[in-house]
């Protein structure tokens, strides 16, 4: 079974990613992690601490000599920031003159609720831990099963479709979406050139304007076979588990699998993937027209690509802010306000990658076990060979 969680605050000392139930035998390249780290941090909009973090993937354990062992994989994430909150969040008790408390709840932020769950006098505990620092552990046990996943011919990418009112004109094929990833400039990880410069300019006004945008990012699994998830049960339903997946992730507000929400409004005729057969061209040999349902039917994953689309809220924290009451006093004030990013649609497209990578490496490990990939492999391609004899 495939576990993993993360620890760690924002701005604390670091950011620990565990990960358990990977195969032994799985080869582990630590420049695909970075580079997905890397990614991560990227985008226009992005905040000030993009510039001081510059994250990379401390292994600590369960990878010897490049491989995975079977052994829980522990990540250390360091947070470059660290050095200048020393002494407001220590561990131990500390000078409480020094601490940075957060005053004034931001509507749309976890600050209010969390407060009041935890019984805290202000929110500094709470935007620590809810602040999306926490994805980028996320994003480093994705590599892992991206590299898992690799190894099944599959790979996870993502792009983005909207920001704002700016949104994409044309289909984007797998390989425009390939060869963005390849690239070492990141704007807002948009393959048609002339929507990514109408968002570049909602961003803009949004920064103009001391305001914030979100938008629409895709996530495309390429090459995924039929037969991951299961209708058997409810909580084994392939997009049940990728919605909660992606839907998890800071300011996700909707989750949506292949065109399911434009399919709400039109005629079954016009939606359901017809079905033809062609022996050489999947892998059981039948074809679809279109892919409407985005990889998934009944829960299972029907071979065609798996598109999950997240839909992100504009950021909460505003430079120009909202009316909010201060904790202590109770008295209208702006809520706070504190270094933040306008625009993270490409960053979350990125660790809904890693969300998206861990699902299906779970519900393959589910359908193909093996404790040495040795082993996975070999009952993955038995149930290939089934496929094309079916
Ligand atoms: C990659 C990424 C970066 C984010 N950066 C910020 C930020 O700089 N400032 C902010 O207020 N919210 C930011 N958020 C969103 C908040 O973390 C999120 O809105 C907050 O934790 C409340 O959770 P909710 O929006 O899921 O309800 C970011 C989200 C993502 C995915």
């Amino acid at each position: 079974m495939l576990r993993y969680f993360t620890a760690g605050e924002s701005h604390g000392e670091a950011l620990v990613a565990f990960i358990s139930g990977l195969p032994s035998g799985l080869k582990v390249d630590q420049s695909l992690l970075d580079r997905e780290l890397w990614r991560r941090q990227q985008g226009y909009g992005r905040g000030g601490r993009m510039k001081i973090e510059r994250d990379t993937a401390h292994i600590l354990s369960g990878v010897r000599h490049g491989m995975t062992i079977g052994s829980p994989i522990a990540i250390l994430l360091e947070n470059k920031d660290w050095k200048n909150w020393q002494e407001s969040l220590p561990v131990e008790e500390g000078d409480p003159a020094k601490h940075k408390p957060v005053g004034s709840p931001r509507p749309g932020h976890a600050d209010l609720a969390g407060a009041l769950k935890y019984g805290f006098a202000e929110a500094r505990y709470v935007l620590e831990r809810a602040s999306a620092r926490e994805s980028a552990a996320r994003t480093a046990i994705g590599g892992l099963a991206k590299l898992f996943l690799r190894e099944l011919g599959i790979e996870v990418l993502s792009h983005v479709i909207a920001v704002g009112h700016a949104s994409i004109a044309t289909e984007i094929t797998w390989g425009k979406i390939a060869a963005l990833h390849k690239r070492d400039d990141v704007l807002l990880n948009c393959a048609d050139p002339q929507a990514e410069q109408h968002m570049k300019e909602e961003v803009d006004f949004a920064l103009k304007n001391g305001d914030s945008v979100g938008g629409v990012f895709e996530v495309v699994a390429h090459k995924v076979p039929p037969g991951l998830g299961t209708y058997a049960q409810w909580d084994e339903r392939l997009d049940a588990r990728l919605a909660a997946a992606v839907m998890s992730l800071q300011a996700v507000k909707a989750v949506e699998i292949g065109a399911g929400i434009t399919a709400a409004a039109s005629p079954g005729s016009a939606v359901h993937d017809e079905i033809g057969y062609e022996k050489a061209r999947s892998f059981a040999g039948f074809t679809r027209k279109g892919n409407n349902a985005g990889g998934i039917e009944g829960g299972v994953s029907n071979g065609e690509d798996i598109m999950v689309r997240g839909y992100l809220k504009p950021i909460s924290t505003l430079r120009r802010p909202l009316e909010s009451v201060d904790f202590a006093t109770r008295e209208p004030v702006k809520a706070a306000y504190e270094r933040s990013d306008v625009c993270v649609v490409p960053a979350a497209g990125v660790a809904a990658e890693a969300m998206v990578a861990l699902t299906l490496a779970g519900c393959a490990l589910e359908k193909f076990g093996g404790d040495s990939m040795t082993e996975t492999l070999r009952n993955f391609n038995g149930y290939l060979q089934q496929l094309r004899n079916y």
